[in-house]
């Protein structure tokens, strides 16, 4: 069986919006939990975070980067099917009442994150502070698809400071600790930032719970692909987590590690990019 498609749109020049039918996956999913879907019979698999699961229906936040985000992008609309979805995948989050609840994020999979997490956070009594990152006026999804309605408090910071804040959610997060005013933070998004945010919120023991992304194959704790160092431990991220104590990371390997495919993904990206152009479409 196939999987439809059943809305696309854009969030801005470089990210879109796709919603499946998969109601095998809504009926168990559960925030911090990913999918993996195949494009096509020869196609190769692809994590996702989840932005919503509801109504037999996933959305997903998909961000225009190599082949297989291009032609989902160029080649797939609504109507037509995924070859297959899988999930839900890794470990949910722990949602209980911590009190002031923050979710960060500054890259694509952390805004689907952002709103997921502080929908189940807001729902089990917490008061929750989304900060959602962008890197300009232009990049900045429109209204509905951002974390606004499922946050007490909701920041938008763009680099330029063109819409919202200027500077990074790393400076709001450090206001807000200074006021006293976290009691947990999540946060998705770059590496190097939840790097950096692991570093800030360390010397105040704030817990700190964040995706830790890595190059996954199987998804399921089989292939090794997706292997970190975690508190002197091997741990796989598809199983393991994704979402772990950002305080146990150990990000300079994550960050070695997460960068070991780039020449193949840059071929694979110009060759596809080349037939479109033979073909026209852009
Ligand atoms: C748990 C998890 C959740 C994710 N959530 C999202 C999301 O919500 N939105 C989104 O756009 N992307 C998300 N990603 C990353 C996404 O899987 C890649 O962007 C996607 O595979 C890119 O494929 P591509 O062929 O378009 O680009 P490629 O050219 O193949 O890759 C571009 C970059 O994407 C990442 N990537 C590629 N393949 C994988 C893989 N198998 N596993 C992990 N990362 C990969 C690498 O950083 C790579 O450099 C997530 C990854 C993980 C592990
Ligand atoms: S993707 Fe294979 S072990 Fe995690």
């Amino acid at each position: 069986m196939g999987y439809r498609i059943t809305a696309k749109q854009d969030l801005s020049p470089i990210d879109y919006f796709v919603e499946v039918e998969a109601p095998h996956i809504t009926r168990a999913w559960k925030p911090g939990q990913f999918v993996v879907f195949i494009l096509h019979e020869r196609g190769e698999r692809v994590p996702m975070s989840v932005y919503k699961a509801e109504n037999g229906k996933i959305g997903m936040f998909i961000r225009k980067l190599g082949k297989t985000s291009l032609q989902l992008y160029y080649e797939f609309n609504v109507g037509d099917e995924l070859y297959s979805i899988v999930g839900p995948l890794g470990k949910p989050i722990k949602v209980e009442h911590y009190g002031n609840v923050v979710f960060a994020s500054d890259a694509v999979c952390g805004q689907a994150e952002n709103y997921a997490t502080l929908r189940a956070m807001k729902e089990a009594g917490n008061y929750t502070i989304s900060i959602q990152s962008f890197e300009n006026a232009q990049n900045v999804y429109p209204e509905e698809f951002l974390a606004k309605p499922v946050a007490d408090e909701h920041y938008i910071t763009t680099e330029d400071g063109s819409v919202g804040r200027k500077g990074h959610y790393l400076d709001v997060v450090k206001e807000l600790i200074e006021k006293d005013r976290v009691d947990i933070i999540f946060a998705g998004g770059k590496l190097g930032s939840l790097a950096k945010l692991a570093e800030l919120t360390r010397p105040y023991g704030i817990p700190t719970i964040t995706t830790v992304r890595q190059i996954m194959v199987d998804g399921t704790g089989m292939c090794g692909s997706c292997r970190i160092l975690y508190d002197g431990q091997i741990k796989f991220a598809c199983r393991d987590g994704p979402m772990f104590d950002a305080h146990k990371v150990d990000w300079e390997d994550v960050l070695r590690r997460s960068s070991r495919f780039v020449e193949q993904e840059k071929l694979a990206k110009e060759r596809y990019l080349e037939e479109l152009r033979a073909k026209g479409v852009i």
